[in-house]
């Protein structure tokens, strides 16, 4: 049997990214978001309020960064998803992150958070339904902590913290379940 539960847009996982850039004074500005994805194999798309400091930041540098909010840094990702810089001038200070002018366009990388996507702006969508940017991605750079033997980054050590809009709470990973492209090949005899 099943049950008509509160209505929300988004499944699982949805993830907690932190999304930043430099202002004309090389400040940082930085906001929590869960509404965004890969857009494609080399972009992503950004759900974001044209309202907020961070957006109207990137829309005038063009150049921003994605990263990868873990367990470990989750009180800092959550306080940049509360404050905003727009009544908050200290918000990257009080956040307690660091951050240095990445090697592609100069965005943002914060060295607290384990995988980083470094961005340039493509395309900004504005229709009566979305509020969207679109990054292209130039490079991604990742904690050397968080690689597995074959150098590639390793969710198990990543921690990526989950969003949960149900109840809005914070999840873990849970594991690997299965190979892609792979666990339904049975069926296909
Ligand atoms: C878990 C979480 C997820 C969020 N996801 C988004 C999002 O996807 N899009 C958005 O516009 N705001 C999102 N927000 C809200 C912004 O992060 C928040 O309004 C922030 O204060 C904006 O900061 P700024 O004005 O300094 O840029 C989220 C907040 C939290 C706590």
């Amino acid at each position: 049997m099943r049950k008509e539960v509160k209505l929300q847009s988004g499944g699982y996982p949805m993830p907690v990214l932190i999304v930043a850039a430099y202002d004309e004074n090389k400040k940082v500005e930085l906001m929590n978001a869960a509404w965004g994805m890969a857009c494609g194999s080399d972009k992503i798309a950004l759900f974001i309020s044209s309202g907020h400091k961070t957006t109207q930041t990137i829309l005038k540098s063009k150049a921003f960064s994605v990263s990868i909010a873990s367990e470990e840094t989750m009180v800092p990702a959550d306080f940049v998803g509360i404050a905003t810089g727009n009544t908050m001038a200290d918000k990257f200070a009080r956040s307690g992150l660091t951050a240095v002018p990445g090697g592609k366009n100069g965005a943002p990388v914060i060295e607290e958070f384990p995988v980083c996507y470094e961005c340039e702006l493509l395309e900004e969508a504005n229709t009566e339904n979305i509020h969207c940017i679109v990054g292209k991605i130039l490079g991604v750079t990742a904690d050397e902590k968080v690689l597995g033997d074959d150098g590639q980054v390793d969710p198990d050590k990543v921690h990526p913290l989950i969003f949960d809009q149900f109840k809005l709470d914070y999840y873990k990973l849970g594991g690997k379940a299965g190979t892609a492209w792979n666990a339904g090949k049975a069926l296909m005899e």
